[in-house]
């Protein structure tokens, strides 16, 4: 995608909020959820970079002064990047004025898909979440072109803002914690897969589809950490999603591919309808499969076609939302 931050080309975590680039600290940037823990205190681990961030967020002040206000939602900012207040609360029923299917997608980036979905089905509510400023700002762009209104976008990071969004039940679970990835915007806690009826969010509608496509494919070793795709984030899609309702993943990096086929299989919560469909040769398991058609409903986006410009092939990846949770 044209203007992209590409992750694997970033400097180290800690100088991804603008240390090492010269632009300005967390707190001086127009993206909301930006004030800084207090000193001493770790944010969690983000799975994308501000880079860029401050100096391409003017070029969108226009058109979010016009159009903002239909599209984004205004939700009280965390104490950490791109972070949402934990008690905040929202409505999505009001958001929309209606309550419809809902489909959550995940990283739209400029919006393509999302106002292409939007378009063709009228009847959903689309819910995008995303945190990167200028993206979520093309996603607006990419709205108002399309002539949608069963759009709202959420600019923030999905791992902590969507628990708070859904109202999920949030432990203590060093196993998937450790290293600041938790969903805490200290970088601690784990959701469970449930919903916590104390929490507002408990009441808002459940997605019958969560997408995440392309996300930032992190591909040095000592990144993989850092992707989004994750035993801990599938608990959170399974607690965003009904019975029944699918995550749809692509990527076309292979590895990644493989690694999100493991998570969906090794999830408590999902099935795969696809197990042992596609094996992929070059798979470090080769008979292995588990992969899906590509989804109808994908847009061939610029992302993706720049991709296949330069030899790499999508795989699509879906986890069904089980019942009840299967015992590992
Ligand atoms: C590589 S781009 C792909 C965009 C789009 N899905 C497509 O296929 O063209 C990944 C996008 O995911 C966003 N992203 C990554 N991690 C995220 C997170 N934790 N929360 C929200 N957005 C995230 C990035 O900012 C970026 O816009």
């Amino acid at each position: 995608m044209v203007g992209m931050p590409s992750p694997d080309t970033a400097p180290a975590p800690a100088d991804e909020t603008g240390a090492e680039t010269g632009a300005a600290a967390p707190s001086a940037a127009p993206h909301p959820g930006r004030s800084p823990l207090p000193a001493g205190e770790r944010e969690r681990v983000r799975s994308f970079t501000l880079r860029g961030q401050t100096r391409m967020a003017a070029e969108y002040d226009d058109l979010l002064a016009e159009h903002g206000h239909r599209y984004l939602l205004d939700v009280p900012a965390g104490p950490s990047t791109a972070s949402i207040a934990d008690d905040a609360f929202v409505d999505l029923d009001a958001a929309f004025g209606r309550r419809a299917p809902l489909v959550v997608e995940i990283g739209p980036g400029n919006g393509e898909q999302l106002a292409h979905a939007a378009a063709a089905h009228p009847d959903r509510n689309f819910l995008a979440v995303e945190g990167w400023h200028p993206g979520a700002a093309k996603c607006v762009g990419n709205a108002v072109r399309a002539g949608v209104d069963n759009v709202r976008i959420l600019e923030a990071d999905a791992a902590q803002a969507l628990p708070v969004v859904f109202g999920l039940e949030v432990v203590a679970d060093e196993s998937f914690v450790a290293g600041g990835y938790g969903v805490r915007p200290d970088g601690t806690g784990a959701t469970t897969g449930r919903v916590d009826p104390t929490r507002p969010g408990a009441a808002n509608p459940r997605a019958i589809e969560v997408w995440t496509f392309f996300p930032d494919p992190w591909r040095k070793s000592r990144h993989h950490k850092r992707r989004l795709v994750s035993p801990l984030f599938a608990r959170t899609v399974a607690g965003v999603l009904e019975p029944g309702g699918a995550w749809r993943l692509a990527t076309d990096w292979r590895d990644y591919a493989w690694w999100m086929r493991d998570v969906v299989e090794g999830a408590e919560w999902f099935d795969n309808p696809h197990l042992g469909e596609r094996p992929d040769p070059e798979d470090e398991q080769p008979e292995r499969g588990g992969f899906a058609p590509r989804f109808e409903g994908r847009l061939l986006t610029h992302f993706e076609e720049r991709g296949r410009d330069e030899g790499r092939v999508p795989h699509d990846v879906v986890g069904i939302r089980r019942e009840t949770p299967r015992p590992l």
